[in-house]
């Protein structure tokens, strides 16, 4: 099994990759982190909290970056989430209390006490991880794998024509997370823009999900008019699912090995570079960084499907 850490922004999309998180056997979600980008940071806390709470499950949940490492926010889209991040729909009361710790010194206890095992799976702007990278470098050596949901190499941004939104909404700590020596894959646009979480999807999962389904489905039919108007599709891309569908389903994805690096300033603020391994460059900063992964292709349907199957 894969015992992994999530960090997230919940989120409509979120939200479904915290319930595979929370459902799939073969995961063992040791706690979420959280972090501002589709909400503030307290509002992702109470979804995390909230979402536990509805699966029945009692793991802690760290509070973490409430805004960007070295810039000012940009405004998080009401349009696509809703002002609750779960696309406006009533929500029941929270019981449980976050963890005292903040969500860095989580990542970091966490990994230092099973070291070699731990996966970190981001799907929010990337600030806890680089907190975590300060508080302790030493953890690059003793994660398993890092696992982040943000990017584009060929399929262009969701937030200007570049970038995409988890890493334009902190490029300065993307671009940390994007060069440390750890074992790390990029799950980007290129992958996510080929999955679609369909309303026969959907009608599957709220019938089996109970108290959790009618969150997942109220937030779906919301987020779903979101894709109707910016792709012309009936549906939605379930971004932060198809993280976990790489953790798990690797052999859907085709990758590629290189080294990457994050624009943070001026028109392109927030663009994901990849310089393909083996690929000689006049300017050598460009072998330098670590050799990463990325993904380039995926067996969408079958995503969508592993997803959908996953949680009916
Ligand atoms: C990413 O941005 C957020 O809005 C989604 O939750 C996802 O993590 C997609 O670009
Ligand atoms: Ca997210």
């Amino acid at each position: 099994s894969h015992p992994i850490i999530f960090d997230t922004d919940p989120g409509v999309d979120d939200a479904q990759a915290i319930a595979i998180a929370l459902r799939h056997p073969e995961i063992e979600l040791l706690g979420m982190t959280t972090t501002f980008g589709n909400v503030d940071v307290e509002t992702a806390t109470h979804n995390a909290l909230l979402l536990a709470q509805l699966a029945g499950d009692d793991i802690p949940v760290a509070q973490g970056a409430a805004c960007p490492m070295v810039k000012p926010r940009h405004p998080a889209p009401k349009h696509i989430h809703g002002d609750n991040g779960l696309g406006n729909i009533e929500l029941p009361e929270v019981t449980g209390q976050a963890d005292p710790r903040s969500a860095a010194q989580f990542i970091v206890d966490t990994v230092n006490q099973r070291p070699g095992e731990v996966t970190l799976v981001a799907v929010g702007p990337l600030g806890n991880l680089a907190a975590a990278l300060q508080l302790d470098p030493a953890i690059t050596g003793k994660v398993k794998n890092v696992i982040v949901m943000g990017g584009s190499i060929r399929e262009g941004g969701n937030v200007t024509p570049v970038a995409e939104a988890n890493i334009f909404n902190d490029a300065h700590a993307a671009q940390r997370v994007l060069t440390a020596a750890w074992p790390l894959t990029l799950v980007g646009l290129d992958v996510t823009h080929r999955c679609v979480l369909t309303p026969a999807h959907m009608a599957r999962i709220e019938s089996a999900q109970g108290k959790l389904g009618k969150v997942l489905a109220g937030s779906y039919a919301f987020y779903r008019e979101f894709y109707r108007g910016a792709l012309g599709i009936d549906g939605c891309c379930p971004h932060d699912s198809v993280a976990l569908a790489w953790l798990v389903k690797p052999e859907l994805f085709t990758t590629a090995q290189g080294h990457l690096h994050v624009v943070t300033e001026g028109a392109a603020e927030g663009q994901t570079l990849f310089a393909p391994m083996g690929r000689k460059f006049i300017e050598e900063r460009w072998s330098m960084t670590p050799e990463q992964t990325v993904c380039l292709d995926v067996d969408g349907e079958a995503a969508s499907n592993w997803i959908a199957d996953t949680l009916s």
